[in-house]
Order: structure tokens, then C-alpha cells, then sequence
């Protein structure tokens, strides 16, 4: 069976203050009515089943947001690297045969959902023509440091276009989030950015956990101690622990409008799209004098802008944050430092 496995455990901290730790990026509508986690699983229609991969504490809002996928729960928040084994190692045996886990990050816009499911459900037969670990690329439209890049081996066809071509190639290099220059060098290369949708099956992946700095975690969980793996374990994610280290590496290629909302940048990209004076408002009334380029995420407020530009303007509940934009990878610094005073 095909099995989908939405990770919807992180924080989403760039998105401060919208997102809090009670109240995670996923769980927000930032676009339209539902949630960015209930728009996700909507798009995994093409699996035989599903499964939302989440932390304790959000458990219970995960499944009033998607009320027909299976909650699985990681013993604790250790980012994507840790949650990804423990999916693998709870999901191996519970299907007649070995399943192949299509996951998923929720923290995604995409423009057309039949295509992306389409390029999924490529994406797990690859992974079972190859035994490989499969991720899909995108095509990058700008250098920018907060994705991961893959480099392919060979060249691609995007689907349909060209019966010759193939839809996937090995992976020669995976590079995680460099800085601009280095992203810079990869786009001109021919990179594409990693969509953070990886299909293999538990055993694959298990495999090139053990041969990863996750090894203890799968040792403790063969052993059938995921709470003390877990403990032991420091927070890393997949792309560092395995993806970038990994050989047997595959990517098929997916052309889509695709943004990661994971900062406030993006959301303004996306959702605010730029209105008539020029500013990119995801939320609230707007009066702008000599001001462009700014993002404003301000529901319910009105908000006048004078004589700035480029800024972060993000006023939720009683929080407000103030940056410029080009600063938007780094709001997580403020969530670290709030944390530290709690
Ligand atoms: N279950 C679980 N547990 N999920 C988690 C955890 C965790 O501890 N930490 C993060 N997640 C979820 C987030 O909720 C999100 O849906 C997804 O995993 C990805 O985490 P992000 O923190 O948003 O990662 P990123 O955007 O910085 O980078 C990843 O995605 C990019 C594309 O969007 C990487 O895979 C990059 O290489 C990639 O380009
Ligand atoms: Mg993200």
C-alpha cells in the first residue's frame, strides 16, 4: 500500500506571532478557510491511507483537523531527522505487505493540487522501481538560503514532456540550505530545491538511518525503547542526518507555483501578492504614504506605513514584531530569545 505521512509536529516559529507554541503554523488559515495541515491531507487523496505525524502536545488539534487521517505521535519534538525513523519503524509492519510512506511537510502552498498529487504518487512508484530514497524537486525561481538543493545526476523531463526522457535521476549532491552565494552557484548549476516530499519504504529509510548519526534512535527502537531513543537524541532534521549523506538518492521533478510558507516573506509573496500601493498585505486594512514592499499581517488592525519599505509589519493578539524583511529566516531568533525569559 502506499501510505502518506503528513509531518505536522514543528512550531513554524519564522511565523511569529501568528504562530505560537500553542498555536503552530500548520493549525493556521493563513490561506482561506482551512487549515494549512487540513489543505495538506486533502491532497493525499491518492494514498491508500494516512497518517498525520505530530508531537503530544498538538494531538488533539491535529485530529479535529483532519478527522479522517490517523494521528501517530512521536515520543518528542526532535525535528523532522528523528520523526521520519519513528514513522518508518511504527508503520513497517502494519500492513500485509511493506507499505511505501509518501511524507509530506503541511506548511505548503500549492497552486495546483491535482498535480502535486499526481507527482506524489510518481514518487512512491520510483521509490519502489529504485529502493531508493525519493525526493521531489522543484524548480527554483531565486537563490534563496532557506531550502534544501539537489543537484541531479542526469537529465530530467518534467512529466509529459518528452516520452525519451526519464522522470527521475539519482542524486549527485544534496546541499541544505547553503548560504546565497552557494544558493546562488546551485540555481545557475541546474539545482532544483528539495520539496521536503520524500517517498521510500521503512525499510530503506531505516537503513540509511543506521547509517547516520540517528543510528542509537534506530537501535533503541528495534530494541523497543522509543522513549529512551528519544531522549537520547539530538534535534536534527532529515535533510541533515540523511538526505545530504545518503547515497541511493532520487529526485523527480515537479512543476508547480510552490512556496513554502514557512516565513513571513513568503506569506507575503503568496497571500498578499502585492495590492495597489505596492505592499503585500496577507491581513488588515492598510494606509501606506511612501511605502512599498512592506508585508503586513495585521488582523483587524488598521495599519499606517510612512516613508518605510521592506519591512515585516506583524501584529497578532498582544505580539508585535517589527523586522525587515530580509530578516524573515531569522525570526526564530526572537522565539528562542522570548523562551530563554519564560
Ligand atoms: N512530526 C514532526 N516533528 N514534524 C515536524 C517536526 C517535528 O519535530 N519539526 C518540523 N516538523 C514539520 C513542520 O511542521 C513542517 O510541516 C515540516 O516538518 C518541515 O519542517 P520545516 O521546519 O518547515 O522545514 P524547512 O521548511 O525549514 O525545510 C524543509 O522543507 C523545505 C521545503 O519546504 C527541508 O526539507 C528543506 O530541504 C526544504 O527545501
Ligand atoms: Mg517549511
Amino acid at each position: 500500500p502506499v501510505v502518506a505521512c503528513v509531518l505536522a509536529g514543528g512550531i513554524g516559529s519564522r511565523l511569529y506571532p501568528a504562530s505560537r507554541s500553542d498555536r503552530p503554523k500548520q493549525l493556521l488559515s493563513l490561506v482561506g478557510e482551512r487549515s494549512l495541515l487540513a489543505r495538506t491531507v486533502g491532497r493525499t487523496a491518492f494514498a491508500d491511507e494516512r497518517y498525520v505525524l505530530t508531537r503530544e502536545a498538538f494531538a488533539d488539534a491535529v485530529h479535529d483537523h483532519a478527522p479522517r487521517a490517523g494521528v501517530l505521535v512521536e515520543p518528542a519534538g526532535k525535528d523532522t531527522g528523528p520523526a521520519l525513523v519513528y514513522a518508518a519503524w511504527r508503520l513497517r509492519d502494519q500492513f500485509e505487505t511493506e507499505p511505501v510512506l509518501v511524507c509530506l511537510p503541511s506548511d505548503h502552498h500549492v497552486a495546483d493540487d491535482a498535480a502535486f498529487a499526481a507527482r506524489l504518487e510518481r514518487a512512491a512508484e520510483i521509490a519502489v522501481e529504485t529502493d531508493g530514497l525519493v525526493t521531489v524537486g522543484i524548480e527554483p525561481t531565486r537563490p534563496s538560503p532557506g531550502y534544501g538543493y539537489v543537484v541531479p545526476a542526469g537529465e530530467l523531463e518534467a512529466a509529459g514532456d518528452d516520452e525519451s526522457g526519464s522522470d527521475y535521476a539519482a542524486v549527485a549532491q544534496f546541499t541544505e540550505k547553503p548560504d546565497r552565494d552557494t544558493a546562488r552557484d546551485l540555481v545557475e548549476g541546474g539545482a532544483y530545491w528539495n520539496a521536503g516530499v520524500f517517498a521510500w519504504t521503512p525499510s530503506t529509510l531505516l537503513a540509511a538511518a543506521r547509517d547516520s548519526s540517528l543510528a542509537p534512535l534506530v537501535d533503541a527502537l528495534e530494541a523497543g525503547n522509543p522513549d529512551e531513543g528519544f531522549d537520547a537524541a539530538a534535534p536534527i532534521s532529515v535533510d541533515y542526518a540523511i538526505m545530504e549523506r545518503a547515497t541511493d538518492v532520487f529526485v523527480t521533478p515537479l512543476s508547480v507555483d510552490w512556496d513554502d510558507l514557512g516565513t513571513w516573506d513568503a506569506v507575503g509573496r503568496v497571500l498578499g501578492a502585492g495590492d495597489e500601493t505596492g505592499n503585500d498585505v496577507a491581513a488588515g486594512e492598510v494606509l501606506a504614504i511612501d511605502a512599498t514592499g512592506n508585508v503586513v499581517a495585521a488582523p483587524e488592525k488598521h495599519v499606517s506605513l510612512l516613508a518605510v519599505d521592506d519591512l515585516i509589519v506583524a501584529a497578532v493578539d498582544d505580539r508585535l514584531l517589527v523586522a525587515p524583511r530580509e530578516a524573515s529566516q531569522r525570526v526564530r531568533e526572537v522565539v528562542d530569545r522570548l523562551r530563554e525569559h519564560d
